[in-house]
């Protein structure tokens, strides 16, 4: 059976293939997605995911605004990475994809209560719907399967040398979710960084031959540019999509039980994740932790899923 799914996102051009993965692929059932401040305005994200439904002919799925910044602190958007827009690159159409009336946090509890099954959440932008969502709606715990999330690293950070970009954002969200006692699984930029949209890559998603595929070729070619501009890296990280290929195919990835704890205070490391991977702290594992990824099984499921929607439209 299909496993139901709540996407929270930022798009961002990894979450717009996160989008369309989870839309193309018979092993999820998507419910809803809802939109939060990060790679750029929410006001820009939310219109990026009905742009992106829009282009992919995703209809049926409520899309709905969130927070327009963490819980603490400022907004800070990756326009470095993601341009102005939060999804430069491809022109796209005006959206026909509707907006939802409800906002984010409406959305996210009443497709909770009402699913008949514990539905799984996906984030993969900054954690603060997700907290807020607990903060004001703690009786949706029980109704949360497992929280699947692309945040943070084992290693290393790509917003400051310590923190990764999502963690980095809204650190006292992250906090929340990680000490919440829910399931969480956290994919980061340690198992990221191995899934490379390099040319021979875009060359494959080009090669499928639909306005669909080209259009996706265009975001892949501008977030690899972005990449290789910033980062000296030969393409770019999809780092979103990981979460859904894990629910799709758990064999895709290796995990390992620790404890992670947000930092919330250092002076150079605000926003870190620090993964107890070695079991020093002796703190009892409070998430999965995604280490190895099956690289062409992840590309597999990125094409299948822009040929299958590509020839839906066609
Ligand atoms: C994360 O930050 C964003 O820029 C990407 O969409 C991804 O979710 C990677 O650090
Ligand atoms: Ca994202």
């Amino acid at each position: 059976m299909a496993t139901p799914v709540i996407l929270d996102c930022d798009p961002g051009h990894d979450d717009a293939f996160n989008i369309l993965l989870a839309a193309a692929h018979p092993a999820i059932d998507l419910l809803a997605i809802t939109t939060v401040a990060g790679n750029q305005t929410v006001a820009k994200t939310t219109l990026n995911a009905r742009r992106v439904c829009t282009a992919a002919g995703i209809e049926g799925v409520p899309i709905a605004a969130g927070r327009d910044r963490p819980l603490h602190g400022p907004v800070r958007v990756a326009a470095s990475i993601h341009g102005e827009s939060g999804l430069d690159g491809p022109g796209f159409a005006d959206p026909t994809v509707p907006l939802d009336p409800r906002d984010a946090l409406t959305l996210l509890h009443d497709t909770l209560l009402t699913h008949p099954e514990p539905v799984t959440l996906v984030p993969t932008g900054p954690l603060t719907n997700i907290a807020a969502l607990l903060l004001a709606y703690p009786e949706v715990k029980e109704r949360i399967a497992r929280i699947v999330l692309m945040g943070g690293s084992t290693d290393r950070g790509n917003t400051t040398p310590a923190a990764e970009f999502n963690i980095h954002c809204d650190p006292e969200a992250a906090d929340l979710v990680f000490t919440s006692g829910l399931p969480v699984t956290m994919i980061g930029l340690n198992a990221s960084h191995q899934v490379l949209a390099t040319p021979d890559v875009i060359a494959r998603v080009e090669a499928l031959g639909t306005p669909l595929a080209r259009v996706c070729g265009e975001m892949l070619g501008f977030f690899s540019d972005r990449y290789r501009e910033v980062f000296g890296l030969p393409g770019a990280p999809l780092h979103d999509p990981l979460t859904v290929a894990h629910l799709i195919d758990p064999e895709l990835l290796g995990c390992v039980r620790a404890h992670v704890a947000v930092e919330l205070h250092g002076r150079h490391t605000r926003g870190a994740t620090v993964v107890d991977l070695h079991r020093v702290t002796g703190q009892e594992p409070n998430a999965e932790v995604a280490t190895e990824v099956d690289v062409d099984r992840f590309w597999d499921l990125i094409t299948g899923a822009v040929r299958s929607l590509g020839d839906r439209q066609s």
